[in-house]
């Protein structure tokens, strides 16, 4: 994150002494990226960070096996809907995607994660439907339906599904959770060279929704499971991580509301870039929200038929009703991978549709989708496998045919 903030109680210099009430020093611990070459924070934490009593291997559910190539090649089509709900938003992830840049899963969460640190790489996790408490060493977020929560890299969190009203079981937190290897930001045209937010970006720094203050939690032998490059890890701390009394610097989890981007409308279609919300490494995330339609009297208000010959395409349909998807199966909770090799575009008849519907004064579009297009090929999961829609592919073909 580009730009400096300040949460609880840090001394007037960096790297100098400062005390806790019974006269012990606060434990520093920057957290810095790029070899202390890009955004850090620095953190007090009351005990010593590096304190662990124990070191286990543990099995991972989530490793590469049961992934396969999109071979023969095929544009698809996902049912979320019908995944197995429950679980935690750390553990119960269910994969769908990957490639070597980037895995993407699917979670229903009814039950509080673990202490978690990912130090493979950034985490975004987009909330569809639910409320959860995200709880950190830089403090506590709240995200419901239509946030982005991004998790810098080695950050120690957890995830908390709130409880419905009286105390009752809430339903299950859906989430999409895009695990990167590497860091997840801000495209770079948005932001001026010293990192603010330009007048031009569809978001700006008042739509971040940052750690509200510190958590002094204490207690002792805390389990935390890291992943790393060799696997998954329980360490066991001896004192509490959220044992933090104050941190600074530009480096820290947020939320941002896929409410709050400002979409860019053009007289005629504008294309996939105008919704880019974050880069990562070798993909993107983008953004597609309620909009005024396009709005020449000749306008044709859905896509183009394109090919995208350098990236794979995944798309989330969120909310709302997606006009050019009509009469393919895709639905709420659906996603659609339509790979690099494959020319996509809207489904037979949805051209025709959408022209009678502005002629007719439709203005507005409400549908609410999450994008990822990656320039390495995705390859499927064991969660996407399962809920594939085998007719799908054939949803241009057959109308053409018959
Ligand atoms: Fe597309």
């Amino acid at each position: 994150m580009p730009y400096y903030r300040v949460t609880g109680e840090i001394p007037r210099k960096r790297h100098v002494r400062f005390r806790r009430p019974d006269g012990g020093l606060y434990a520093e611990e920057l957290m810095g990226e790029e070899g202390f070459s890009s955004d850090s924070s620095l953190l007090y934490h009351a005990h010593l960070p590096t304190a662990i009593v124990k070191s286990e291997g543990l099995a991972d559910a989530a490793a590469d096996a049961g992934i396969v190539p999109n071979h023969p090649l095929l544009p698809r089509h996902f049912r979320t809907s019908d995944l197995p709900k429950g679980g935690d938003l750390v553990l119960g992830r269910q994969l769908l995607m990957a490639n070597d840049d980037v895995r993407i899963s699917f979670a229903a969460a009814d039950a509080a994660s673990g202490l978690y640190r990912n130090s493979t790489g950034d985490e975004a996790i987009y909330l569809r439907t639910g409320s959860v408490m995200f709880e950190s060493v830089y403090g506590r977020i709240e995200a419901g339906a239509g946030d982005y929560v991004v998790v810098p890299r080695g950050t120690i969190h957890r995830w908390i599904p709130s409880a419905g009203g009286n105390g009752a079981a809430a339903p299950p937190a859906e989430a999409l959770v895009i695990e990167a290897r590497g860091h997840i930001r801000p495209p770079r045209r948005y932001l001026s060279q010293y990192g603010q937010f330009l007048e031009h970006a569809p978001y700006s720094e008042r739509d971040l929704r940052c750690p509200d203050g510190p958590l002094i939690a204490e207690g002792g032998d805390v389990p935390v499971i890291v992943r790393n490059r060799g696997g998954l890890t329980r360490l066991t701390y001896a004192n509490h991580p959220f044992d933090v009394v104050g941190w600074d610097g530009c480096l820290y989890p947020y939320a941002f509301n896929i409410a709050d981007f400002e979409p860019i409308v053009k007289r005629t279609h504008a294309p996939p870039p105008v919704h880019q919300t974050f880069e990562g490494p070798n993909f993107v995330i983008c953004s597609f929200c309620p909009r005024p339609l396009d709005f020449d009297t000749d306008a044709v208000p859905v896509p183009y038929n394109h090919h995208n010959v350098d990236s794979d395409e995944m798309m989330f349909y969120v909310a709302g009703d997606y006009t050019a998807r009509k009469g393919s199966g895709v639905g709420i909770g659906s996603i659609t991978l339509h790979p690099s090799g494959f020319t996509h575009g809207p489904q037979p008849g949805a051209v025709e549709a959408a022209i009678r519907g502005l002629d007719e004064g439709r203005a507005t579009t409400d549908e609410t989708a999450v994008m990822i297009d990656t320039f390495r090929p995705l390859l499927l999961g064991p969660a996407g496998q399962r809920t594939e829609d085998p007719e799908y592919a054939w949803s241009w073909g057959r109308a053409a045919s018959g």
